[in-house]
């Protein structure tokens, strides 16, 4: 079983990833990090996280505070507020082995200062896999940028070029996954208590999108970065350079990722340095099927 921490600003969608994480008897949940992102203020999210791990009765999983965009004064609730999630990332990394699987499925600042503080992070521990990004599908906060890139471009730019072997759940394969109202159903209707407590969750972020036009459903963002680990024969990945513009605000390319996908028979193969892999094909059908029962 493969330790892995967690960065997540939770979240709907994070919930979600969480507790499919935590069935997977593949991956031993360690530690959930905090960061900004849905929301500025980190001690609900926090509280949101520690919710959710003791639904799973599992409160033994430590939660620390990390990257917030405003200071406010945290209840820090129960979580773990010795060491930074930046620090513990660091920590974790210099001294357990195996090594840790890092999941960040927020804003890549928690990693971003991770690195600062141990720049030997990729070595150490060099699997990445991060919800964020697009690179042919339309975005979510811009015509090109995804939410969790856009919030924190420079964090995504330093951790791209620090050489992790990072696989990128992309909205190029979590649109194309999308959760039916159908698929929702069964959810509900699985016979333990995760299904139905999925299905309440579900119905803010339904209403959600279809406040902005689609009708019924949600994508399945957060959960993509843990099913290409547990499930990379279902995506086809591609190895491509990728930089991040960090054009100041406000700009409507900022956070927008720049893939160089020309390649060709000729081309050099890219420096090995770059080891950002984006999945562009997903076999939904075989996501939906391995999520129902791996939940149920
Ligand atoms: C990302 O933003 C949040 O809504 C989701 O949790 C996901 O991490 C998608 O752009």
């Amino acid at each position: 079983r493969r330790p892995v921490i967690i960065s997540t600003d939770p979240g709907i969608d994070d919930s979600i990833a969480l507790l499919l994480a935590l069935a997977s008897p593949e991956l031993d949940v360690r530690a959930v990090c905090i960061n900004f992102g849905s929301l500025h203020n980190t001690s609900q999210l926090a509280q949101n996280a520690l919710d959710v791990l003791s639904f799973a009765g599992r409160e033994d999983i430590p939660v620390f505070l990390g990257a917030t965009s405003v200071q406010l004064p945290a209840s820090g609730a129960h979580a773990n507020t010795s060491l930074s999630a930046a620090e513990f990332i660091a920590h974790a990394c210099r001294s357990w082995h195996p090594a840790p699987l890092l999941v960040s499925l927020a804003p890549l600042t928690n990693v971003a200062l991770a690195l600062s503080l141990e720049p030997k992070l990729p070595e150490l521990c060099p699997d990445l896999y991060l919800m964020g990004g697009t690179v042919i599908e339309p975005g979510n906060v811009g015509p090109m940028s995804e939410a969790n890139i856009g919030n924190d471009p420079e964090a995504a730019a330093r951790v791209f070029a620090a050489g992790f072997e990072t696989k990128v759940a992309s909205l190029d394969v979590t649109r194309p996954s999308w959760l039916s109202p159908d698929f929702l159903g069964k959810v509900r209707d699985l016979p333990n208590p995760a299904g139905p407590f999925i299905w309440e969750i579900t119905r803010f972020y339904e209403r959600a999108y279809e406040t902005v036009g689609y009708e019924g459903g949600m994508p399945l963002h957060d959960p993509t970065a843990v099913l290409l680990h547990l499930k990379p024969e279902f995506y086809q990945l591609h190895r491509w350079p990728v930089t991040v513009d960090t054009s100041p605000f406000p700009s409507v390319s900022r956070g927008v990722l720049l893939v160089d996908r020309r390649g060709g028979p000729k081309s050099p193969p890219p420096p090995a340095s770059d080891k950002v892999h984006f999945p562009m094909h997903v076999d939904a059908a075989a996501v939906h099927e391995f999520l129902l029962a791996r939940i149920g």
